[in-house]
């Protein structure tokens, strides 16, 4: 038994539920603050790799490190209490054995305190997903667009076109299902490939870039929220932060540079 009052989070097993019910809602996070914004309205957050971009203006994923996976969750673990905390594996930290993989979702897990890890499955996963699951890690696959091969792929490019990788994708997602991912995200293809992976599972799918026949939708939240310029084409932007801080910041510079800066705010006030 626990001394701490816990409020329950969202579990594996729920999520998994969901399947063919009410959409699930994924986004994105990093941080504390944005945590704390999120955890009333999803049911599950993803501590997603793509820190490495919107984060740390890396070019790809492939940079990122284990460290900064773990720092990141620890972040998002103290701003939530009732979504999911799903931390990606990063690129090199799980492909080349399933006992490697285990040590390092045990790492992630025990230091960050999240409830499951996500790795980018292709063909060769299912057996590395088992022995997580056997093991008591629960894991969600990432199928079609997998970001951490987009140096074999040649870039961030829908998946999918050509019959013979639409099949490998449906493949890889019967085989991470039968192996015990909780759910799978299936990003970067077409939507009709997407309703076929849905029908093909019996786990719920996480479209990103993908159909609104998924049984939830991702979105990268800093994408959404329009911190840049430039996003996927499928990303609908639901608000102009990019645009909301530079207004603040130019009048922040403007105040500073007139000394209009309004002195009694922006005093410290000593105690007496
Ligand atoms: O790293 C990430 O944010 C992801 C999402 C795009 C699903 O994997």
């Amino acid at each position: 038994m626990s001394a701490q009052n816990q409020i329950r989070r969202m579990t594996a097993p729920e999520i998994t539920a969901r399947k063919g019910k009410e959409p699930i809602v994924c986004l994105t996070a990093y941080d504390t603050p944005t945590a704390l914004i999120l955890d009333e309205h999803c049911d599950l957050i993803l501590v997603g790799d793509s820190l490495g971009m919107v984060v740390h203006g890396l070019v790809t994923t492939v940079g990122v490190t284990l460290d900064m996976m773990i720092m990141h969750g620890q972040a998002v673990m103290r701003g939530s209490q009732k979504a999911m905390v799903v931390v990606d594996l990063p690129f090199g930290y799980y492909e080349d054995s399933p006992e490697r993989a285990f040590r390092n979702a045990a790492r992630v897990m025990c230091e960050t305190g999240c409830q499951a890890v996500k790795i980018e499955s292709g063909s060769h996963a299912a057996a590395t997903i088992s022995y997580l699951v056997e093991r008591g890690i629960p894991v969600m696959s990432h199928v079609g667009l997998r970001p951490q091969s987009m140096n074999v792929l040649g870039g961030f490019r829908a998946r999918g076109r050509t019959q013979k990788v639409a099949d490998e994708i449906i493949e890889s997602s019967v085989a991470a299902a039968g192996a015990g991912s909780f759910a799978v995200v299936v990003e970067g293809v077409s939507a009709e490939l997407a309703d076929k992976v849905t029908a093909a599972v019996d786990i719920p799918t996480i479209g990103i870039g993908a159909s609104a026949g998924c049984d939830g939708q991702i979105l990268v939240t800093p994408d959404m929220l329009g911190m840049f310029d430039r996003t996927p084409k499928f990303v609908k932007k639901y608000a102009g932060l990019k645009d909301i801080i530079e207004t603040a910041v130019k009048s922040y510079r403007d105040e500073v540079r007139s000394r209009s800066f309004p002195s009694d705010a922006q005093t410290y006030k000593f105690r007496k």
